[in-house]
């Protein structure tokens, strides 16, 4: 057996307060891994999928996230006919709002370009990726592909045609992000939203996006701190995630910038101007975890300017 490759895909934040489904930043870790490797049996297949804690992920490309996103990759640059052996290995947990689906998805594809010496350019792998991710809830945006695939903040201005930008990041700029171990399925945290946002809200989500940006732009971290909010998604969320109130609260004591839901939840994450803060931030929002019996993952990072790499 040849030894192949092996890709990296890192977590992303989802949202980031003001901006559903056009907003998502990477974070070093955690993040999923998929080997690639040729074969000589025709055509992709799913060899191994490892840490799963015990759930089961289908085999079959067309349900599988980074399978399927392989596949129409390969289907794309004409390599249906090839023996290519995949084998993924998931370091992240799933329905956690850490973009587990959208990291399987992006190492899949990436692995096959990498395997096959790039015949596309990184960022020409998005599509695929976010196809791929789309087996998980239905729906087609990419603010956690973007940021797993190439880092950074990035900006979705459209998602149909993944008119996707990377945004400035401040000097010292942190995420904290915790996971409490219960479950949230993308799809049902999307299914209780309201279809209708009402012109007030509007205005004031459109600002906070408007101001996020500008103050990523001038490493304005009080005009970062001000925009760091949500209108309209967190109020119909929060109640799917124990203590989320106090967890913010307790951020926003200990000087985060701002505190919000990572992705659907139930992670959540505050950024912060430097590392002691973020320190302090994610210890404080952890005790409350904590305090009330529910097992939590801490990860404070910097901003993952790398996205999915080649190991
Ligand atoms: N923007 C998405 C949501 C991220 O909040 O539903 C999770 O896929």
């Amino acid at each position: 057996m040849n030894a192949g490759i092996k890709v990296f895909a890192p977590a992303s934040v989802a949202n980031v307060a003001c901006g559903f489904d056009i907003l998502g930043f990477a974070i070093d870790r955690p993040g999923d891994e998929v080997i690639a490797r040729f074969s000589d049996t025709p055509g992709l297949r799913i060899t191994a999928i490892t840490g799963t804690k015990g759930k089961k992920l289908p085999y079959e490309l067309e349900k599988n996230t980074a399978g399927y996103a392989a596949m129409r990759f390969l289907q794309h640059i004409g390599e249906t006919k090839r023996g290519i052996e995949m084998e993924i290995h998931k370091k992240m947990p799933f329905g956690s709002g850490l973009g587990s689906s959208a990291a399987s998805a992006v190492a899949g594809v990436m692995a096959m370009n990498e395997l096959l010496r790039r015949p596309l350019e990184k960022r020409e792998l998005l599509r695929f990726a976010v196809e791929g991710e789309q087996i998980a809830d239905g729906a087609f945006h990419a603010d956690n592909v973007a940021p797993s695939l190439i880092g950074g903040i990035i900006l979705v201005r459209d998602n149909p045609t993944l008119d996707v930008h990377r945004l400035a990041v401040p000097k010292g700029l942190q995420a904290v992000v915790i996971h409490p171990k219960i479950e949230i399925l993308t799809k049902d945290a999307r299914d209780i939203l309201s279809k209708e946002t009402s012109l007030k809200q509007h205005i004031q989500q459109s600002g906070n996006l408007a101001g996020l940006i500008v103050g990523l732009y001038h490493s304005d971290f009080d005009l970062i701190a001000r925009s760091l909010q949500d209108v309209i998604i967190e109020p119909q969320r929060a109640q799917l995630i124990p203590h989320f109130f106090e967890v913010k609260n307790a951020a926003l004591e200990q000087g985060a910038l701002g505190c919000s839901i990572s992705g659907a939840g139930p992670s959540i994450f505050a950024l912060c101007a430097n590392t002691l803060i973020a320190e302090n931030v994610g210890n404080a929002m952890q005790k409350i975890f904590y305090d009330n019996k529910i097992n939590s993952e801490l990860f404070v990072s910097n901003i993952n300017q790398n996205g999915a790499i080649k190991l």
